[in-house]
């Protein structure tokens, strides 16, 4: 599988994906709704900002040239009461009374004529109708009208401009003040969410058991956790909320521009198609640039990461041409999937407006021509030229959203497949307590175990250690010492036969108290970030500083920690001090003194110390391995010469059994590895390792 790619892997059907992608947003959807509902504030106003000025362009600017109708005597104006057809306030000039009216045109009550108002050369006339004079005010030279008449007719229009622009300004603000608080809103909701999510995934990950991080390399893991998450972000943060926005913000653009007009809004549509097919074509060849480009980052970060760790080595077999050479590649490839992208994009958007001003060039040219032909208002024209750029963005952006989905989807997949591994090792219901300190009688018994499905690493292991017993296990590298070791403390577990600790089966125990009871010091024990007391106190939170400067003198260890630059409080692991390997195991030892087990497995744990420092560990190691069932791991088969018990591996079978005395009568594999080591081989090196670690082992044993 390849952890960089983005593609979806499984066939898990999309609908379960949302919904599990949902249950993350469910503890959220107070804020999601309250964004939701912002969202829709905006749209709203947005969608009526050109209303406003259609309205100030048709009823105010143009307000004077609209019908009206006028009444002479009370009596008639009686009769106008109440009628729906007027518009506006009254204006009273001499006898008359004038109405603006919704409507040319129409047929009167007795009393109640047609007026209008006309402009000719800058000058504006009044005509009036006559009773018997069906409808139109229309024809004639008409009254010429002096500047006051003219204030008085367009007095209602200039506190009508007053209360528009108020509105325009209102809405302007609620559009900004809503637009922020809505993506303050969501954006943090975002973060929550994946808060929550990266806790969720790394406290599973924490449950789950040693052989799930041996099929999973750090890296793919890093990946799911860092950069899956933020691509699912996108969907909580962009997508949900704004996704309604935009469909809410087309359907209304498009109704508002089919109530004004028909067809001049089905004018405007006429180049929809065209936008879609351009949207398709570029985008399609952008969403892929990106993803290439994704893809080409991830692969860059991941060889980058090895290339810095294993510089040393890179520079030792001056492999640098080749690495620098595979790296270009690499960088190569992603450099061109970006260029792709940005050179598609600067087509993709003047095409847009290319096609977005066609649009506008079919509504002022068929527009203008209704607007001549009196059956369209400017106002309306207007509100059109408004319209057409309004609906292009929320389609364009529908666009994006679909990418969008899709890369959080595959993402999302990647993620719940993590978080669905159950972990294998976990308590039984009901699983014993383990009543402190254990014994430590040890039992194997026809034990199987493999690593991978049918590969058997340990094949019928009997073995039986009585409590406080010393037990070395020899053999060759690969022989299975360290699987072995990991199967006490259930790292893993064996498939067939059964593994037990005073008389129980480990499976049966509980995992934590079991792990606690049994201190393991490893092969290459690992460093935390912190301090050294952090580094030793570990689980046992109990510990003062105190108690572990105590401890350190015990093992007489407290030497080297004084010489580190701040002693005790000296920051190691990845942003400290970097330790050496003998260092570390001295840590390790400590850590696991501290934490008082009452089973101890030492695997190669003293591979890296000198000799002086080893014979000074001896002496607080007798103290803590006293009485305590020892497990050994050691190459140096002279370290263990006083062991109680000497099992020898070979390719995952016990071959040998016995004490050093009797494996050495016997005349066996051991022997023949014994006399190997100790004569052949030049005698400096032999001497060396004999001192190296003889002397631990044999206090151990002792
Ligand atoms: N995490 C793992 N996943 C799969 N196979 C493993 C794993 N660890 C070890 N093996 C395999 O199991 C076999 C036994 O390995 P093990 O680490 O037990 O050997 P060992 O005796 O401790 O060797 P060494 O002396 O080198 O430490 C080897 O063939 C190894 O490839
Ligand atoms: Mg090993």
């Amino acid at each position: 599988m390849d952890i960089h790619n983005e593609r979806r892997l499984t066939g898990v059907k999309d609908g379960l994906l949302w919904r599990k992608m949902m249950a993350f947003a469910v503890p959220y959807w107070r804020s999601l709704a309250v964004s939701l509902l912002f969202a829709l504030l905006v749209a709203g106003a947005a969608v009526t900002q050109p209303l406003l000025v259609k309205s100030a362009i048709d009823d105010r600017i143009n307000g004077l040239m609209k019908p009206m109708v006028y009444v002479a005597d009370a009596a008639s104006l009686a009769r106008l009461a109440g009628d729906e057809r007027t518009q506006g306030k009254p204006i009273v000039l001499g006898e008359r009374t004038y109405y603006r009216v919704s409507q040319s045109g129409e047929t009167w009550p007795e009393g109640i004529y047609p007026a209008s108002i006309s402009q000719l050369d800058g000058a504006y006339y009044l005509q009036e109708g006559r009773s018997g004079e069906s409808g139109s005010a229309a024809g004639g030279e008409g009254y010429a009208l002096s500047k006051e008449e003219i204030a008085a007719f367009r007095q209602q229009d200039y506190s009508g401009l007053i209360i528009l622009a108020m509105l325009f300004v209102l809405n302007v603000a609620v559009t900004g003040i809503f637009t922020y608080w809505q993506s303050v809103i969501l954006s943090n909701t975002g973060q929550k969410i994946i808060f929550d999510m990266r806790n969720v995934m790394f406290s599973h990950l924490s449950k789950l058991q040693t052989s799930y991080f041996d099929r999973n390399p750090v890296g793919r893991l890093v990946t799911r956790v860092a950069h899956d998450v933020e691509a699912v972000n996108q969907l909580y943060s962009q997508v949900i909320v704004n996704l309604a926005k935009e469909v809410l913000m087309l359907v209304g653009i498009a109704s508002i521009m089919l109530v004004l007009n028909v067809k001049l809004a089905l004018v405007s549509f006429a180049v929809i198609p065209l936008l879609v097919l351009v949207t398709f074509y570029f985008k399609g060849i952008i969403r892929e640039a990106q993803r290439v480009s994704r893809l080409m980052l991830s692969r860059l970060n991941s060889f980058l990461a090895e290339s810095l760790s294993g510089m040393t080595i890179v520079q030792m077999f001056t492999r640098e041409k080749q690495q620098l050479d595979e790296f270009v590649k690499l960088n190569d490839e992603h450099y061109r999937a970006g260029m792709r992208g940005s050179v598609n994009n600067s087509i993709f958007n003047p095409m847009i407006g290319f096609v977005g001003n066609l649009a506008l060039a079919l509504v002022v040219w068929y527009g203008g021509h209704s607007v001549l032909a009196a059956g369209v208002t400017f106002g309306v024209v207007y509100a059109f030229t408004t319209y057409v750029r309004q609906f292009f963005q929320p389609l364009t952006a529908l666009a994006d959203r679909y990418t969008q989905i899709q890369t959080a989807l595959a993402s999302a997949e990647r993620i719940f497949e993590m978080l669905e591994e159950r972990p294998d090792i976990v308590d039984r219901e009901n699983a014993k307590e383990i009543e402190r300190p254990l014994k430590g009688a040890i039992r194997l018994e026809r034990a199987w175990f493999a690593y991978n499905k049918e590969e058997w690493v340990l094949k019928d292991i009997n073995i039986s250690i009585k409590p406080g017993e010393t037990v070395a296990f020899v053999g060759a590298t690969g022989a299975g010492k360290s699987s072995i070791i990991g199967l006490i403390n259930r790292f893993y577990d064996i498939q067939r036969g059964s593994l037990m600790i005073d008389g129980v089966e480990v499976k049966d125990y509980k995992l934590d108290q079991l792990r606690q009871s049994v201190g393991v010091i490893q092969q290459d024990p690992f460093v935390f970030t912190g301090n050294i007391y952090d580094n030793i106190r570990m689980n046992r939170a109990d510990l003062s500083d105190e108690d572990i400067r105590n401890a350190a003198r015990e093992l007489e260890m407290d030497e080297f920690i004084e010489r580190l630059p701040q002693g005790y409080e000296t920051p190691v692991g990845e942003r400290g001090v970097k330790l050496s390997s003998g260092q570390q195991q001295l840590l390790a030892f400590l850590r696991v003194y501290v934490s008082d087990p009452d089973i101890l497995i030492l695997d190669e744990a003293t591979s890296h110390i000198d000799t002086e420092t080893e014979e000074t560990l001896q002496r607080g190691l007798l103290r803590l391995s006293k009485g305590k069932t020892t497990l050994i791991v050691a190459h140096r088969l002279s370290t263990i010469r006083h062991a109680d018990n000497i099992i020898v591996l070979d390719k995952g079978r016990v071959q040998e059994m016995g004490d050093h005395d009797t494996l050495m009568r016997r005349d066996g594999h051991y022997r023949k590895l014994y006399e190997l080591q100790n004569d052949e081989g030049p005698k400096e090196q032999r001497g060396a390792a004999a001192r190296a670690g003889g002397a631990l082992a044999a206090t151990i044993a002792k």
